[in-house]
């Protein structure tokens, strides 16, 4: 997969070159490439972002550097060969960003982010690209961040563990929170490593039982105890047939 980021920030976008997404690059799945949005900027102060048509506090940023700066990006990618990219736009106005978003994200062989700082970014900047290629608005949550760098972070990293190749398990992602296997939209159930004691606790004996159906059965009881507990809003999610043949095969 190609990411091509545009940002005033590119400092911000340094996490990328560590942990997995790093790792992913230097094997060869992902080519990520950082651009400094102000290279396209016309004046001498480098602006990017003027006050908002309407009035009201804040800037917004600009079509002229964006419209620059994402022609040329994407020129560049076929030119070297890219093809099939997705515009990519962090906002809190977006659709919520979920597992099931990071693997619709996951399928486009080349993702264009274009994370705002201000207000946001002139909207006939979208409408432009959309009709040119499909068009990602995502919020990473209801919460307001300073700008979308952030979301470019947790959005990369979510995308990037479902490459092929970039996990070392493939079951590893299957059974995880929100993913859709057998333990169909429940939040993973607690964990434990050796020692077997610490300060006096203990791990819960059906792990060292050695019978993969009590303990295959005990983590799917522990996760719907706390997905009662935390989101019970993804309970009325869960499909009770899943269980039940789950329970038939065990
Ligand atoms: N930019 C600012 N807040 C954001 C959010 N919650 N999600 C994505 N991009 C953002």
């Amino acid at each position: 997969m190609r990411i091509d980021v545009v940002t005033i920030f590119p400092e911000y976008l340094e996490p990328l070159k560590v942990s997995l997404v790093g790792k992913a690059r230097a094997a060869g799945r992902l080519d990520v490439r950082v651009h400094d949005l102000r290279d396209w900027a016309h004046d001498r102060h480098n602006t990017v972002d003027d006050t908002p048509y309407g009035g009201g506090p804040g800037m917004v940023m600009m079509t002229g550097p964006w419209g620059e700066a994402l022609d040329d990006t994407l020129a560049a990618g076929y030119e070297a060969g890219a093809g099939g990219p997705a515009l990519v736009v962090p906002t809190p106005s977006g659709r919520p960003f979920t597992q099931e978003v990071a693997a619709e994200l996951s399928a486009h062989p080349w993702l264009i982010f274009a994370p705002a700082r201000y207000e946001g970014i002139d909207s006939r900047v979208t409408a432009e690209y959309r009709t040119r290629m499909p068009v990602h608005e995502v919020s990473i949550g209801d919460y307001v961040l300073a700008g979308g760098e952030a979301a470019v972070l947790v959005i990369t990293e979510a995308v990037a563990r479902l490459l092929p190749g970039v996990l070392g398990n493939a079951q590893s992602h299957r059974d995880d929170s929100f993913a859709s296997g057998a333990m169909a939209n429940l939040l993973e159930g607690p964990v434990f490593t050796k020692p077997p004691q610490w300060r006096g606790r203990g791990i819960p004996e059906v792990l060292l039982s050695g019978h993969h159906g009590k303990i295959a059965r005990w983590r799917r009881d522990e996760a719907l105890r706390r997905t009662v507990a935390n989101r019970p809003d993804l309970v009325r999610r869960c499909d009770p047939a899943v269980f039940d043949r789950r329970d038939r095969e065990m």
